[in-house]
């Protein structure tokens, strides 16, 4: 009964370890969730206001396909101020969310063994995207050495006559690692090289980054890429507007008129409140971000503090994003107390979930194993509490 189109993908693997954990706390289980990829806060007073106010004027017909004309100067406006990037009003899509956006681009422009360079740990969906596009993941396993970034060395090996894009991602999900200025740079040297290779930078995680470090999106720092480069934002992390579904892009105008075409015939306009909301959250006050960000590295560093302190484990300190990454292998190889052995990231994170009631995600649903993902998108309480499980969880395996 179903098309055998859809043997190419698997249900995302961070949402089934919420429905797990949901699950086992339906059943009664004191479950600690930390497998969320949302932030925890409620969307800010003024951008609520907004959509409100939206539907006190009537705005609840259909809009142009992608995005009324408000929402995409806004857009307009703000990747002028905030990444230097001049995009015109043809060159902005706006979809229901970032994931949304980025399956429309990727859906646009690949041809059947087009390869796509998916630098790994990745976010879930870049791979099953590109394949149900009939495109091909070319992941690049990047080392915890350097911070699980792609250096341009990787770059340059993977790059064949095939290669269609490069994905970017930074902050990234699941790591939280950034590329500084220079970083990039060096990336680009490499594009530079290669005119065939499209690059889609997905920044999503732009606004949450800590300790003064400086955010760069690739066609900022190279602006030989801007034509091919599509920019990928949304609204989702930044205001904690996850359930509102509104995710922008900025890209070569043909591009831009392709995804009209697929959204034309799929979805139509993204919801018409939400995009007067989203206007309200570039437009408005951006106070509420480093407010924000205070209380995620606040969080991050008791984390990564407690972490350290389970016997086995490994933890970085990243950049940015509400993610960490920290590496199980010191525990591969040792036995529970009901005598099974952990061979791998996700026999521990079986474990840590269902003797100790904390869901993480592991590594490999990223493509790396030995690692596994805690969103640390939750309250003190519950982090501090979980982490203590963890630790004891750890000091039990022999
Ligand atoms: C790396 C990355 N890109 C894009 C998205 C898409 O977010 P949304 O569809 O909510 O805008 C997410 C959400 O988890 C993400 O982690």
């Amino acid at each position: 009964m179903i098309a055998s189109k859809l043997n190419k993908i698997k249900p995302s693997p961070t949402l089934a370890v919420t429905n797990k954990a949901s699950e086992l706390k339906a059943q009664g289980l004191d479950i600690i969730g930390l497998g969320a990829g949302e932030p925890d806060f409620d969307t800010p007073e003024n951008i609520k206001n907004a959509a409100i106010e939206a539907l006190k004027r009537g705005e609840t017909k259909y809009t142009s396909v992608d995005g009324t004309a408000a929402l995409k100067k806004a857009i307009q406006a703000k990747f002028l101020r905030e990444n230097n990037l001049h995009y015109e009003l043809n060159q902005i899509t706006v979809g229901c969310g970032g994931k949304h956006v980025l399956f429309n681009a990727l859906y646009a422009t690949i041809n059947e063994g087009d390869e796509v360079i998916i630098p790994a740990p990745y976010w879930v969906s870049y791979i099953d995207i590109v394949a149900i596009s009939d495109g091909k993941p070319v992941v690049v396993n990047c080392s915890e050495e350097n911070n699980f970034k792609l250096t341009p060395t990787q770059l340059d090996k993977a790059i064949t006559p095939q290669t269609k894009w490069l994905i970017l991602n930074s902050p990234s999900n699941p790591t939280g690692a950034a590329y500084t200025f220079d970083e990039l740079k060096a990336l680009s040297d490499v594009l530079l090289k290669h005119p065939h290779v499209m690059i889609l930078s997905d920044d999503i995680y732009e606004h949450v980054i800590y300790e003064g470090f400086k955010f760069y999106t690739i066609a900022q720092v190279e602006p030989k890429l801007f034509d091919r480069t599509f920019t990928l934002n949304g609204v989702s992390k930044a205001y904690s507007m996850t359930g509102w579904r509104i995710g922008y892009g900025g890209g070569s105008a043909a591009i831009i008129k392709a995804i009209s075409v697929i959204q034309s015939q799929t979805t139509s306009n993204p919801c018409s409140i939400s995009q007067a909301a989203a206007v309200e959250a570039l437009n408005g006050t951006q106070d509420f971000i480093p407010k924000n960000n205070a209380t995620f590295m606040r969080r991050r560093d008791m984390v990564v503090q407690m972490l350290n302190q389970a016997e086995g484990l490994q933890c970085q300190k990243p950049e940015g994003a509400f993610y960490v990454f920290p590496s199980c292998k010191g525990v591969l190889g040792k036995t529970t107390r009901e005598g099974k052995k952990i061979e791998n990231c996700t026999d521990f994170s079986n474990y840590l979930l269902e003797k100790h009631l904390v869901a993480v995600v592991p590594g490999l649903a990223f493509g790396m194993e030995n690692y596994f993902r805690i969103s640390y998108a939750t309250s003190d309480a519950n982090l501090q509490n979980a982490c203590s499980r963890i630790i004891k969880a750890c000091n039990e395996l022999k």
